[in-house]
């Protein structure tokens, strides 16, 4: 027998016992006679104590083990003399009387603990001795332990588990398919799916009623912080609902979540509709933690010959800015870092006004040579300006200011501290379009994916305004990361076809790329609707990563790189022969 106990789990209650336990080699320090090792496994770290009077031989042999060597002890649990109350395991220690070493390692190319000197890359490459620290090691753990709530909540809820098939066809979803070649039939390609969208739907259609997957995605982005070539997202669907049926259900997901891993009540979730995020906080996912909205003022400024806000709105775009609460001390540099921010390329906000409402009752801007002091006043009546505060306003085309605005927020939040790193902001999006229109085209584009059904009360506008038609699509945001998307789909062939129609897909494009779909849609399709979680983001949230890698066993680099299997790389010319392939120079 390996071990009779794990490393986590001996304590006083077991002190006299003769126990066995394996493990990995933390540290090893003499002193004064006695040799101890730190012992460490999945569950945790156990001190052992080799007493060079007891057995000279033993004590040598324990003083040369390396770090992360794997050994095995045998001895008896022993009432430690300096206690480390910060490990359930540091009452105790091991009075060892058998050691054997089952395997050796190299000195490891980085310190295996949370504080590592290692560099990102370097522990990617050596992902497997990464994963023993204890931060990712108890983030993994963690990842189960939603899985298995999300499992449990579904389960209880008459959910099927049913896996759908990762070769499958390619059709537009909105990212870029990955392709694998056909060797039997050369030229022809499968795609990974981006999701199970289209088949859960079938499943639908075939009664299965009500469906749930942990599915792995695979889209070919541009990969980010929250972005990941390969993904996982628990995709969910079911029969004859409406929104509302949604919402209870996964808003009680969520709940049942929270509670068993975080042991947090999140309470009804609010809803905000997509319209009234983008007004007032300059997003579809709005972090809610704290106020600070979006405040308009097109209806509300004084007269004045500010040429900026005057052709702005002249030109139908907007005016707003933020009340920066209690920074009206903010120096000249603090205040050029700001309007740096807003002005980066993919904000491209010309500038920012700023008006200061100051502790001594002055009032002081940028623009007092066009806004007299009464007028300053008035505009920190719409923001509800009290001594101490800093206004911050921006002008341009609608959707540049909100954007900029947005962002401008989350960075005043980030410098002032104001998130309360307890606080969870847990919503629904309600209410998107249908349809987008791309700003420099004007072409139109689907805001979500293809099959999601539109709101049948707007369906006067699809001809006459297309991008006012609401889709019943929604988002789960948390803490300003979409979670969650999904919608009530289109069971209908001829509105399917006049969605596709309005996208600009061909009929014979239809028949080509969807026909499969449309044809099922002939055989009795049920209302049906679903949403899919990233499961990625949510653990990243729940577990206090930083970015998804965070909280994957084994991801990819900002390049799509594994480095440490090293893929992706070149293969061998007979392969790409029988795959009927040859590779461009
Ligand atoms: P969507 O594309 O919005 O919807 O994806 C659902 C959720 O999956 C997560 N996600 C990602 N996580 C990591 N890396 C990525 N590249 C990535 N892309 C998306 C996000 C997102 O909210 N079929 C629809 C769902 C539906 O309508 O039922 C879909 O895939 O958290």
């Amino acid at each position: 027998m390996y071990r009779t106990h794990t490393c986590g789990e001996l304590n006083l209650a077991n002190a006299g016992k003769e126990v066995t336990l394996s493990g990995w080699v933390q540290k090893t320090r003499a002193l004064g006679g006695m040799t101890f090792v730190d012992l460490r496994d999945r569950y945790g770290i156990t001190q052992l104590v080799f007493n060079n009077d007891a057995d000279v031989a033993l004590c040598d042999r324990a003083n040369k083990l390396g770090r992360e060597f794997v050994i095995q002890v045998k001895g008896k649990v022993t009432e430690r003399t300096s206690k480390n109350l910060n490990i359930p395991t540091g009452e105790i220690e091991i009075t060892v009387n058998e050691l054997n070493v089952i395997s050796e390692s190299e000195t490891p190319p980085f310190l295996i603990e949370n504080d590592s000197d290692g560099n990102e890359e370097l522990r990617l490459k050596y992902r497997y001795l990464d994963i023993r620290r204890p931060q990712l090691r108890d983030r993994l753990i963690m990842r189960a332990h939603i899985i298995r709530a999300v499992r449990e909540y579904m389960d209880g809820k008459e959910f099927i588990e049913i896996e759908t098939p990762n070769l499958v066809k390619s059709t537009p979803e909105g990212a870029r398919d990955f392709l694998v070649p056909s060797r039997l039939q050369h030229g022809s390609f499968y795609a990974l799916p981006q999701s199970p969208q289209i088949l859960k739907q079938l499943l639908m259609v075939a009664g299965m009623d009500r469906y749930y997957q942990v599915a792995r995605c695979f889209r070919d982005e541009d990969f980010r912080g929250d972005r990941q070539p390969e993904f996982s997202q628990i995709d969910c669907e079911m029969s004859f609902v409406h929104q509302e049926d949604i919402f209870e259900t996964f808003s009680g997901m969520i709940s049942h979540v929270f509670k068993k891993v975080k042991h947090y009540d999140l309470g009804e979730l609010p809803r905000l509709k997509y319209h009234d995020a983008l007004k007032l906080y300059g997003s579809d996912k709005p972090d809610l933690r704290f106020d600070c909205k979006i405040v308009e003022l097109n209806e509300v400024l004084p007269a004045s010959e500010f040429g900026v806000f005057n052709t702005a709105i002249a030109n139908g775009g907007l005016v707003a800015g933020l009340n920066a609460k209690g920074c009206a001390t903010y120096t000249r540099k603090q205040l050029d870092e700001l309007t740096e921010f807003v002005k980066v390329t993919h904000r491209g906000l010309g500038g920012l006004v700023n008006i200061r409402f100051n502790e001594d009752g002055t009032v002081k801007s940028s623009v007092d040579k066009f806004y007299n002091e009464e007028q300053l006043r008035q505009i920190g009546k719409v923001f509800d300006a009290q001594k101490g505060d800093l206004l911050l306003i921006g002008s341009d085309k609608i959707s540049k200011v909100r954007k900029s605005l947005g962002d401008l927020r989350l960075e005043l939040a980030k410098k002032n501290n104001w998130i309360d790193p307890k606080a969870w902001s847990v919503l629904w999006i309600v209410d998107f379009p249908l349809f987008e229109k791309d700003e420099e085209s004007g072409e139109i584009t689907f805001a979500h994916h293809p099959f999601c059904s539109p709101h049948l009360d707007d369906m006067q506008y699809f001809d006459s305004d297309p991008t006012r038609v609401r889709a019943q699509t929604y988002d789960m945001v948390i803490n300003g990361n979409e979670i969650l998307s999904g919608s009530i789909r289109i069971h209908q062939r001829d509105i399917q076809a006049r969605v596709f129609g309005k996208l600009g897909i061909t009929p014979e494009d239809q028949e080509s790329k969807f026909g499969f779909m449309l044809n099922a849609f002939r055989y009795g399709a049920p209302p049906h609707g679903g949403c899919a979680f990233g499961v990625d983001r949510l653990v990243m949230l729940l577990s206090g990563g930083e970015t998804i890698r965070d909280v994957m066993a084994f991801p990819k680099t900002a390049g799509g790189r594994d480095l440490m299997m090293d893929a992706p790389t070149v293969v061998d010319k007979k392969q790409l022969d029988e795959l009927g392939i040859s590779v461009k120079a």
